[in-house]
């Protein structure tokens, strides 16, 4: 399973990629907003050139025309961006005018399967389901990716299953089980999935009884 980072913040970019298991990033106008920075277009272009992977910016544009034209100036800040549209009747014609232009497009706002059928047929590389979005609503978020799965492998669909909203470590694992390709991972919970409190405890006492020992000899 690829692991993106849910994140404008390029502090925290570095921090998952010194960590080894960055694959991508995925970003929204909310968290490019909290950046506090105007210039979300040269954002986005640094992030890239970070990352050297997969990196979703999404367009502000309501109706087709104004997405593609956006996508299609959003596509050209580099080879790596993918362009987010959301899953709307707009965001299907637009996807598959980008699609056919050759630009990646990342499906987001979904929360049903009929939705994630047709970006998958309208030719999304990606479709980003909300888990956590849909556990707040007390849906089974996890219930939604499952069903994507399947319906995506009975028809050998290229689209990437990309898990968005993830809210805590459980999520990750829940979405590696069911086969997702992808997680999008907010920095807060990528610190959560190393830490385990018997690691802490184990190691605590391996050097405890270390320096024992050091202190027996000298
Ligand atoms: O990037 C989209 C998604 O991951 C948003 O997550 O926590 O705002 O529902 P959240």
């Amino acid at each position: 399973m690829k692991f993106f980072i849910d994140t404008a913040n390029l502090a925290s970019i570095h921090e998952a990629m010194a960590m080894g298991v960055l694959d991508g990033v995925t970003t929204n106008p909310s968290l490019l907003a909290a950046e506090g920075r105007r210039d979300t277009e040269a954002l986005l272009k640094e992030i890239c050139a970070v990352v050297q992977g997969p990196v979703s910016g999404e367009v502000i544009a309501t109706d087709a025309t104004g997405m593609i034209a956006e996508g299609r100036r959003l596509a050209k800040l580099s080879e790596h961006l993918v362009v987010k549209i959301p899953t709307t009747l707009d965001g299907l014609k637009a996807t598959r005018a980008l699609a056919d232009d050759g630009i990646a497009v990342n499906a987001t706002l979904c929360f049903s399967a009929s939705q994630a059928l047709l970006v998958a047929k309208a030719g999304a590389a990606y479709v980003s389901p909300f888990v956590g979005r849909l556990d707040d609503v007390s849906e089974e978020g996890m219930d939604l990716i499952e069903d994507i799965v399947q319906i995506y492998g009975n028809y050998d669909f290229d689209t990437e299953v990309l898990v968005a909203s993830i809210r805590h470590p459980r999520h990750v694992v829940q979405a590696a089980l069911l086969g997702a390709d992808v997680a999008t991972i907010p920095p807060k919970v990528i610190r959560q999935l190393v830490a385990h409190p018997l690691t802490d405890r184990g190691l605590d006492a391996f050097l405890a009884d270390w320096r024992k020992l050091q202190g027996e000899r000298s």
